[in-house]
């Protein structure tokens, strides 16, 4: 199987880039031909800043090989150093229709709120079936709210491949039952825009403090509690294995307990699960050469894949034919 995902570098990653995204990644690294990238064009729409948006980008290359992904298994890269998918999104949005692009929410939840929206936004679900496409991924690994771009995606690809012959691979969203939406700290989408994020890679004493801050309900101590769709359970399920969450839903239903106790033991799942993850990113930080070896090795490896998917549309389409 081939495998691709992208994540935005607009900020740090969150525990819901974790654990609907990242960890997929690492998992599927394994006995896939891989492809994992760091979406810098797609974030241009968001920081303007050059220099945060390097910083942003070295953070998450960091980032994401402190937390497991391997670059002899995987292939790890920067969008913007493949141009030949920019290329190929301009192919694939000659054909794009343009309602089919409105109906895309990032687009649509803007709008509806009266802000101003740029063509970046507008076009942001074709570059990104651009960036899957060019790699004739068959399974990409996302959290929920990427299906529907995943779905649009498969809509371009399917036309052109009505018009132009049998360009493209159809590709599929996988997505974890377990964890494809998880909370923020106010019960909602964990979301860098709702600001209700718990990082990774922040200090643990600060991410405890925003632990400690989450909003529970006040019935008294003693009295026994549904685990169901509690918001501090919900985020201890995706640190505990079964015998941990058993005990933990054991105690809610027994009561006489206080939530302090379960925040403290959610602070420290969460730091024990990614400390590893802490140490290695450590020591990468200090070998940036080694950092920067990784993500060219990357790019070499992702062009020629999509310079030969780029050739193979362009030909079907009736380009460079100087080349032919
Ligand atoms: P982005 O950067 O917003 O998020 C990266 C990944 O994290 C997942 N995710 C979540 N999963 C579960 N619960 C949450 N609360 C949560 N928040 C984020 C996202 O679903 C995503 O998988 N458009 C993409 C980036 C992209 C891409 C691509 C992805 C660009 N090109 C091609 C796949 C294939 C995005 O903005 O993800």
């Amino acid at each position: 199987m081939r495998v691709l995902s992208g994540i935005q570098p607009t900020g740090r990653f969150h525990w819901g880039n974790y654990f609907g995204a990242i960890r997929q990644y690492i998992d599927l690294q394994h006995g896939n031909e891989s492809y994992y990238f760091i979406a810098d064009l797609h974030a241009l729409t968001t920081i303007r800043q050059p220099d945060e948006l390097r910083g942003l980008v070295w953070d998450a290359a960091l980032d994401l090989l402190a937390l497991g992904l391997d670059p002899n298994q995987a292939t790890l890269y920067v969008q913007s150093d493949v141009p030949e998918v920019s290329e190929l999104c301009w192919l694939l949005m000659s054909g794009a229709p343009m309602g089919l692009l409105e109906r895309c929410h990032a687009y649509k939840d803007k709008k509806a709120k009266g802000l101003p929206a740029d063509m970046g936004l507008f076009a942001y679900p074709v570059l990104m079936a651009a960036d899957i496409l060019a790699y004739d991924a068959d399974a990409v690994p996302v959290g929920q709210d990427q299906v529907q771009h995943i779905e649009v995606c498969r809509d371009l690809a399917a036309s052109f491949n009505h018009h132009y012959g049998e360009v493209f691979a159809l590709p599929k969203p996988r997505v974890l039952d377990d964890s494809a939406c998880v909370p923020g700290t106010d019960g909602e989408k964990m979301s860098k825009s709702y600001n209700n994020t718990i990082d990774i890679f922040e200090p643990p004493k600060k991410a405890r403090k925003k632990i400690m801050r989450i909003p529970t309900d006040s019935r008294p101590m003693e009295e026994p509690k549904d685990p169901a769709g509690d918001p501090l359970v919900d985020l201890y399920r995706l640190f505990a294995d079964a015998d941990e969450l058993a005990a933990m839903e054991a105690l809610y239903r027994r009561g006489g307990f206080g939530y302090g106790e379960v925040k403290k033991t959610l602070a420290e799942a969460a730091e024990t699960h990614f400390a590893e993850a802490h140490h290695r990113r450590a020591d990468l930080a200090a070998h940036p050469e080694r950092v920067k070896e990784i993500l060219g090795d990357g790019a070499a490896r992702a062009r020629r894949k999509a310079g030969e998917v780029l050739r193979r549309a362009q030909q079907a389409c009736g380009l460079n034919s100087s080349a032919t």
